[in-house]
């Protein structure tokens, strides 16, 4: 595995104010339900034990009526959110940022449809720059906040794996990109937590993710199709463990 060029900063406090990242509002409906929470699709708040939750999901695209998908528009959400929460809402700077989401996964890794992935790490796999220094800050690889007793003991209480999730801006993968993932060991692929690290490592905040696998990026079958059928049984399995999950990271 290659090292990290970056880490954000560890949980060591009570993290009272989070606010909780979901790309879809088809990821982002069953969570809000599951927790309760109020407001628009996309900006809802509740709590969660003695934590105040806060969840985005970036506003429908205006011209196809779709979700806003992908690093670039993750990264313009989480940071036009972060200036407005600490300066213009009366809410206050989050402790936390937590993504929940959907994610390839690899079955050469062991895992299946609807499993869970704790990230350890992420990094974009399609930043491709052989100039030094700026090939680490394109690739962005970043340890993310939870230390290893935390992700030992999330990873037994969830029934979740720990290691890589991986962002690209397409939803399939080319096949130098696959031979990246098993060289790395990658256990998810998504659209968005490594652009959301960049942006918590710009404001010092501390970055957790937990991902649901939609699809097998290492099967034969077509990546669309898998994620398709399955997005609404793992979007609820993510769900279900949503507030467990945010109960361990804000005690
Ligand atoms: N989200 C769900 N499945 C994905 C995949 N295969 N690649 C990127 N993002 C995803």
């Amino acid at each position: 595995m290659t090292s990290h060029a970056f880490a954000l900063p560890l949980i060591r406090r009570p993290m009272r104010r989070v606010l909780l990242f979901v790309a879809m509002h088809s990821e982002a409906e069953p969570i809000a339900r599951a927790l309760s929470l109020r407001g628009s699709p996309s900006l809802r708040h509740g709590t969660v034990g003695d934590a105040e939750i806060q969840l985005l999901t970036p506003t429908l695209d205006a011209v196809t009526g779709v979700d806003s998908i992908g690093p670039v528009h993750a990264a313009a959400a989480l940071a036009s959110m972060l200036g407005f929460l600490t300066h213009a809402s009366g809410v206050g700077r989050p402790d936390l940022v937590v993504n929940l989401g959907t994610a390839g996964g690899f079955q050469a890794q062991g895992l299946g449809i609807a499993d869970l992935v704790l990230a350890r790490d992420t990094m974009f796999h399609d930043a491709r720059v052989p100039l030094p220094g700026y090939e680490a800050v394109a690739r962005a690889h970043t340890r993310l906040s939870l230390d290893e007793a935390q992700l030992a003991s999330l990873a037994t209480r969830l029934n979740a794996r720990v290691g890589l999730a991986s962002t690209g801006s397409s939803l399939d993968a080319t096949t130098d990109e696959l031979a990246q993932f098993a060289a790395h060991q990658t256990l998810a692929k998504d659209m968005e937590l490594a652009a959301l690290a960049v942006v918590c490592r710009a404001h010092d905040l501390p970055l957790i993710a937990l991902k649901g696998i939609t699809d097998l990026v290492d099967h034969h079958e077509p990546t669309h199709e898998a994620f398709l059928r399955n997005l609404k049984h793992t979007s609820d399995r993510l769900a279900a463990v949503a507030a467990p999950f945010l109960e361990f990271v804000t005690h």
